[in-house]
């Protein structure tokens, strides 16, 4: 079953002489559970795509369905909680919370939801990634790493059905990186989870089920 069906995507950023056509025409569907890989050059519209399969950016052109549901017909409070339910985001510059402490960062998600958070589950994956003795820190405490698994942790805690990592392991280094796109991998198989990481690795991106190559916003491979 497919959870993400994309068509005819275009995003243009800007007009006229300095338009940007940062997506070009995507068609793609993304099998429930699978984990896919997004690779292509700087520019190529890898974060593009992913912020608008993510409900961030609408769309100039074409469509979004998530587990069926189009996202251009969902309303701006109904899109809020698509995003705070459904999605779970990586971002390339972890856009923590610098005020709150780590714990407080990652269960973020749940406060503005209103709800409770599992213990035994933020333990557990506060422990996979190496947070446990560092929950009462604060971000700039941290390494770039240690942010990383921050954000990292904040993405898994609401469970979400759909994981978006946009470069989750630029900051770490190669033994690193392996390390958590594996535990990514296995922390989303056994929640059933789909997810969609971008990385310039491309060693990582064999970790996935499906790779898919952006060029110019166009998929290529
Ligand atoms: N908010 C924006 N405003 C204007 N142009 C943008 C915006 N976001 C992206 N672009 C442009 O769209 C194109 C695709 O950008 P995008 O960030 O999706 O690339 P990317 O593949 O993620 O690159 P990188 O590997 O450097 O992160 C680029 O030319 C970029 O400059
Ligand atoms: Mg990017």
């Amino acid at each position: 079953m497919d959870i993400i069906t994309v068509h005819n995507l275009k995003k243009y950023f800007g007009e006229g002489f300095c338009q940007v056509k940062a997506l070009d025409g995507i068609n793609l569907s993304i099998e429930k559970g699978k984990f896919t890989a997004i690779v292509g050059a700087s520019g190529s519209g890898k974060t593009t795509l992913m912020n608008t399969i993510g409900g961030l950016y609408e769309p100039t052109e074409g469509e979004v369905f998530v587990d069926g549901i189009n996202l251009a017909e969902l309303s701006e409070k109904q899109l809020t909680i698509f995003r705070r339910r459904k999605v779970g985001y990586v971002f390339q510059d972890y856009n923590l919370v610098p005020e709150l402490t780590i714990q407080e960062n990652i269960l973020f998600p749940l406060m503005l939801d209103d709800s409770r958070p599992d213990k035994m589950f933020f333990s557990e994956i506060t422990k996979l990634l190496g947070l446990s003795d560092k929950l009462n820190r604060f971000p700039h405490m941290l390494s770039g790493g240690g942010q990383q698994c921050t954000a990292i942790a904040r993405a898994l805690i609401t469970k979400p059905s759909i994981i978006l990592a946009d470069e989750p392991t630029g900051s770490f280094d190669a033994k690193t990186s392996q390390n958590v796109a594996g535990l990514l991998k296995i922390i989303t198989e056994t929640f059933h989870q789909t997810l969609i990481m971008i990385t310039h690795n491309l060693e990582l991106a064999q970790l996935a089920d499906r790779v898919i190559k952006l060029q110019d916003g166009r998929i290529v491979e």
